[in-house]
């Protein structure tokens, strides 16, 4: 008889890419391992961290605080910390909390299976945060009733902007042979799945140092020309590194969804030269232009980051300038955090953190009336959803996502989830949208002319 599996709880702190490696992570041990939701019933705890800022450090060591009730009421239970603050902190984590058994960095979730044996057989507590020249992936059957999919295609950046951690933590860019990435969407389309969202760092420059060479916009193309998948999608695109033949796909690749995250971090020249983006606001807003005339209906959204050491009033009002300019849908926004290793912490005139408070306030502002602005445009249209699940603020209402990634929120039965429906947009608030669902019960007349063309339907 098998011995029954372990229970496996994951916390995942960060991004897409982070929530992507909890898979992997999951996968990885998926012989020995079942996932559960309950912490206090896991035999293994792992804490799958990021570092890009402070607080992010800060998030992962008040966790590993509170858990030392659980590790002191159930012993056996192995406790691990992975990703970035793992990669970054290594032995120095073991110190700072003698109830954690592992520490693996961002390379390590491959070797996770013989670090935990090890483990078993010393009964010591141990690190491992090599680098790996190549990172095998693994793909798993689809999570029953799972329609999107996150999908890896490279790791690691070697861009080097002067305030991020990303180069030191996930090293190198390397990325993933295309064949694998598509069959590995192929897999997935086959079994159902909608929307697949491509993950790099700067995917702009995926295909580097591949045997077979693959630009960015002919893996694009080639995951397109699936029949069946519906929504393709991909962060991130470094602004420097954004070509016409890209810009081109989101007019010419029915798939590709109208929408676009494109981190411009700061306004002002100077400022964007300090921090090493390889542009101007011009050169910015030459491209947010032109995309807009290949696809009309895009929208565009960012990071910003407010304080960066020496921005002077002047240059703050610049990024103001430039967010008006650009007109971004949405956007997420951060007050400089200065980061180990990073050239930028060195800089003399780093901001007060009072001025970094106000400009950060200023600036949400700002980019919420033009979030509002943009969903006020889409009122009064019909739109394509995929229906994600229920919402949590709009109490009992089902939430999903425009093409162009807007939030909305609608009335329907609980059999949508998991469904792309047609919707008439009726209210605009700052963060979503409140609409109807169109034609009959469910809407389904529409489900299947959604199919041919993902644009526009009229209701
Ligand atoms: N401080 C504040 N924000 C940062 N980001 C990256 N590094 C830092 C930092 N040191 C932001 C950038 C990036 C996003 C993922 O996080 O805006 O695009
Ligand atoms: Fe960080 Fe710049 Fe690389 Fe983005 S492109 S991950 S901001 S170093």
């Amino acid at each position: 008889m098998r011995t029954p599996k372990k229970k496996l709880y994951i916390r995942t702190y960060g991004c897409q890419m982070n929530v992507a490696d909890s898979e992997q992570l999951a996968l990885v041990l998926d012989s020995d391992y079942e996932l559960t939701d309950r912490p206090e019933e896991a035999d293994l705890y792992l804490i799958n961290t990021c570092a890009i800022r402070r607080k992010s450090v800060e998030k992962v060591l008040s966790l590993l605080g509170r858990l030392k009730a659980l590790k002191r009421r159930r012993p056996e239970m192995l406790l691990g910390v992975g990703g970035c603050v793992a990669q970054q902190e290594g032995q120095q984590l073991l110190r700072q909390a003698p109830h954690l058994d592992l520490v693996f960095g961002t390379h390590g979730i491959y070797r996770l299976p013989d670090l935990l044996a090890k483990q078993r057989q010393t009964g010591r507590r141990l690190v491992d945060t090599a680098f790996a020249a190549e990172m095998p992936y693994l793909c798993g059957p689809r999570p029953a009733g799972a329609v999107q999919k996150l999908v890896t295609i490279m790791q690691g950046c070697d861009n080097y902007c002067t305030y991020c951690v990303v180069p030191y933590v996930r090293g190198p860019e390397r990325s993933r042979p295309a064949a694998d990435i598509i069959a590995e969407v192929a897999a997935f389309v086959s079994q159902g799945g909608q929307e697949v969202t491509l993950l790099g760092q700067n995917v702009n420059s995926y295909g580097r140092g591949l045997p077979e060479a693959v630009s960015f916009p002919e893996l694009l193309r080639r995951l397109a020309a699936f029949g069946g998948l519906a929504r393709l999608r991909f962060t991130t695109s470094h602004p420097r590194d954004l070509s016409e033949d890209l810009m081109n796909c989101f007019a010419e690749l029915p798939p590709l969804c109208e929408h676009i995250h494109l981190p411009v971090q700061a306004g002002s020249d100077g400022v964007l030269a300090r921090m090493r983006r390889g542009y101007t606001q011009k050169d910015y807003l030459t491209k947010v232009e032109r995309l807009r005339q290949v696809c009309p209906d895009i929208a565009i959204s960012t990071d910003l980051i407010v304080g960066f050491p020496g921005e002077s009033e002047a240059d703050f009002q610049e990024t103001l300038t430039l967010m008006r300019a650009a007109a971004f849908d949405s956007a997420f926004y951060f007050k400089y955090s200065p980061r180990p290793q990073t050239e930028a912490a060195t800089y003399a005139e780093q901001v007060p953190e009072a001025v970094k408070t106000e400009r950060l306030a200023r600036l949400k502002e700002v980019q919420e009336q033009l979030s509002l602005a943009s969903n006020q445009r889409l009122v009064g249209g019909v739109r394509e959803v995929l229906v994600e699940g229920f919402s949590k603020q709009h109490n009992g209402q089902l939430t999903g996502r425009l093409r162009s990634n807007h939030v909305v929120n609608f009335d329907g039965p609980a059999e949508l989830i998991g469904r792309l429906v047609q919707v008439h947009v009726t209210t605009a608030h700052r963060h979503s949208l409140g609409a109807l669902l169109c034609g009959g019960q469910f809407g389904d007349q529409f489900l299947a002319a959604s199919r041919q063309d993902h644009r526009r339907i009229p209701c």
